[in-house]
């Protein structure tokens, strides 16, 4: 029996970070010095997705008693909404009526020293307006991406400037997976509920996708049943392969429906406003109906009573 369902949420933070003492002390080791008044070191972490990049950042940052900012650049794209990001985490309070790039810019670089942590750092906007922040401070700046290549693609001034160490996260292997799906298993269940094959079943699965994620939805989709078997694992599993693969762009919107579930197609656009028009939205969400993923429902309301409400299907996992 599921007995606490927030432990399987991929943002769940665990007590126990496993297998990744190595990678967990380049990053203190990076930025300790900042607390002794020095320039820290910057880091480049790259690696697939899944293999907890996101997790030891968080880990070593909620311990790190300084001045700091993280911002997954995901949800702060543009340049002004990225540095509004970091300025909001670093204290600094933008007046309501706004202020413009350099002005928060300005205002970031009087705070130095700092750490700013980048997740998903490839999906920012022209990140090379970052350079102020990085040339103006004795600031220490951590940059997590999925791919190597991406900062060979940065402007010279700001790779030479950054000069990061380059941390690679590799996939865990079988036995690595099989105790971080375990501890899991152990705090999300009561005693027994999932059985050994199952639990190993999950764990082998999961490395061969290289992605621990793939063990959390498999266990999060098991979890209405009040014992997982083997047997029980393999369907599910077999339910996912079918699943449609869906592009970045797809997949935000996805998130976003995820969280904003019974909402019209016009007000779920609100949040996308600058990137598209409404229309090519609006064959995103009609693309994503047809995939099976989303569902939508007449609201009876709008030109000819034809806005719809937007949910995710049942079945759609990734
Ligand atoms: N070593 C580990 N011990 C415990 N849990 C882990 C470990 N590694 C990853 N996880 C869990 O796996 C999930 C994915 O990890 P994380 O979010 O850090 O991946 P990531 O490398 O940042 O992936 P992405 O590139 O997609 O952002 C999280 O729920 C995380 O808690
Ligand atoms: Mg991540």
């Amino acid at each position: 029996m599921l007995r606490r369902p927030e432990v399987l949420d991929p943002d769940f933070m665990p007590e126990h970070v496993f297998h990744r003492e190595r990678e967990i002390n380049t990053i203190k080791g990076a930025i300790s010095p900042l607390l002794q008044g020095k320039r820290g070191e910057n880091l480049f972490i790259y690696g697939p997705p899944g293999v907890g990049k996101t997790l030891c950042a968080k880990y070593v940052l909620e311990q790190f008693d300084f001045r700091k900012a993280y911002v997954n650049c995901w949800f702060h794209r543009s340049p002004y909404n990225l540095m509004a990001e970091i300025a909001r985490q670093l204290g600094i309070p933008i007046p309501v009526k706004g202020w413009s790039l350099e002005e928060v810019v300005k205002e970031i670089v009087k705070r130095s020293p700092f750490l700013v942590v980048l997740d998903e750092v490839d999906k920012a906007n022209e990140i090379n307006e970052i350079y102020p922040i990085v040339e103006g401070t004795k600031s220490c700046f951590v940059l997590i991406t999925n791919f190597k290549d991406w900062f060979m693609g940065l402007d010279p001034r700001l790779s030479s400037r950054l000069h990061p160490t380059f941390l690679e996260f590799k996939p865990y292997s079988f036995e690595q997976m099989l105790d971080i799906v375990k501890e899991r298993v152990k705090l999300a269940f009561t005693p027994g509920s999932v059985e050994k094959d199952a639990l190993i079943e999950i764990a082998r699965r999961a490395f061969l996708r290289r992605d621990v994620r793939v063990a959390l939805h498999l266990l999060q989709k098991a979890s209405k049943f009040e014992r997982i078997d083997l047997e029980k694992v393999n369907e599910i599993a077999e339910e996912f392969k079918k699943k449609p693969i869906l592009n970045d762009m797809e997949k935000r919107i996805v998130e976003w429906i995820k969280e904003n579930e019974g909402k019209t197609t016009g007000e779920l656009y609100k949040k996308f406003e600058g990137e598209m028009t409404e229309r090519s939205f609006r064959n995103y969400i009609k693309k994503l109906e047809k995939m099976g993923v989303i569902r939508t429902e007449e609201t009876g309301k709008g030109f000819r009573g034809r806005s719809r409400r937007i949910y995710l299907s049942e079945q759609y996992g990734i």
